[in-house]
């Protein structure tokens, strides 16, 4: 199959008119989107990313109004979450509607949703008569698209369009959250572009939180995702550095050079702005992966705002990582 890269919503409506996978651009990554509403569709996404049939999807759709088709109700508190961050890069955890299939949620009574904030893809939305499941556009198990180029290199040849939208402007998967009818909780599943602290702000409350890597409600969090091919550690870089004596290093820091020699060396955000390390973050993971080094050494970055979505990632992609 030939891949095509274009800008053109018409073209990307046609594929998925028929049931094809397109390559979609979001604010935080790009997804791999298909009709959400069609099961022969949605099998194909499972198919093209290898990824294992209990790990659910995203529904992505472009307006509020058709939000409200594929959930049963909105809580308060989700509703001003909603209001406050849609579109944007938050996804909600909410009860079905009988509208979304079950390949769609792996089987799960709930689904996550979200409206993303990228002028292309919502246009796109609003062509269709359906909304788009997505996950985001790697193979599974490895690091996730913030261009158009980063999903040719890994799905070229497996889908037939891919709609550039240029580079994702928050780089980094949307924060999931949920709601527990039982305390009226908002429940925090996935860190990602959305801070806590501006989450929080908007409810007036602190969140509970549930990241465990393979909760049932959250399958997709496995220990080992974001994967480079280039083995990974994540800690203090002197030691690191000291322990690899020898090897050849790719160094990923989060805002000032090291000054000790290294093969290779990436600065996340030399103004020290977790936001802007966060839209460097997969592409520089992609970028120290190709330099055919021995190993990748990074360190932590400040846990605040999206340095916890951040470090989460970094963590996931280490080889020593503590679960
Ligand atoms: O920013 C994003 O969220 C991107 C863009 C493309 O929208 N999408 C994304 O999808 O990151 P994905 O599939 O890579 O991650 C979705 C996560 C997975 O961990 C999955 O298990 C979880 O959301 N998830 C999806 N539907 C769920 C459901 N019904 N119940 C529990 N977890 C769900
Ligand atoms: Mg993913």
């Amino acid at each position: 199959m030939i891949t095509e890269i274009g800008e053109d919503i018409f073209r990307a409506k046609q594929f998925l008119d028929t049931d094809e996978l397109v390559a979609i651009p979001t604010e935080t990554v790009y997804g791999l989107a298909a009709n959400a509403l069609k099961i022969e569709a949605v099998s194909k996404i499972y198919l093209a990313k290898n990824r294992p049939s209990f790990n659910p999807l995203i529904l992505h759709v472009g307006s509020k109004v058709e939000l409200k088709k594929y959930v049963q109700s909105i809580p308060n508190k989700m509703e001003r979450l909603i209001d406050t961050f849609m579109p944007g890069p938050l996804t909600i955890l909410l009860p079905k509607s009988n509208l979304v299939p079950d390949i769609v949620t792996a089987g799960s009574s709930k689904v996550a949703i979200r409206i993303p904030n990228n002028q292309l893809t919502l246009d796109l939305l609003n062509q269709l008569d359906y909304p788009l499941a997505a996950p985001s556009a790697n193979i599974s198990g490895f690091t996730s698209p913030t261009s158009a180029k980063h999903v040719l290199d890994s799905l070229e040849g497996k889908i037939p369009y891919i709609l550039n939208g240029g580079n994702c402007q928050i780089g980094i998967e949307s924060t999931i959250v949920g709601y527990d009818d039982m305390t009226h909780r908002v429940i925090l599943y996935r860190l990602g572009g959305l801070s806590i602290e501006s989450i929080e702000a908007c409810i007036g409350e602190a969140m509970e939180t549930k990241l465990q890597h393979s909760s049932p409600e959250t399958p997709g969090q496995l220990k080992n995702h974001y994967a480079t091919t280039t083995p990974m550690y994540l800690g203090d870089l002197n030691q690191l550095i000291q322990q690899f004596d020898g090897k050849r290093i790719v160094v990923i820091r989060f805002s000032d050079e090291i000054q000790i020699p290294v093969w290779k060396q990436y600065v996340l955000s030399k103004s020290k702005n977790t936001i802007e390390a966060a839209q460097n973050l997969f592409s520089t993971l992609r970028e120290a992966d190709n330099q055919s080094a021995d190993v990748i050494l990074a360190e932590y970055v400040p846990e605040e705002e999206l340095g916890l979505a951040i470090n989460d990632r970094l963590r996931r992609a280490s080889l020593n990582n503590d679960g």
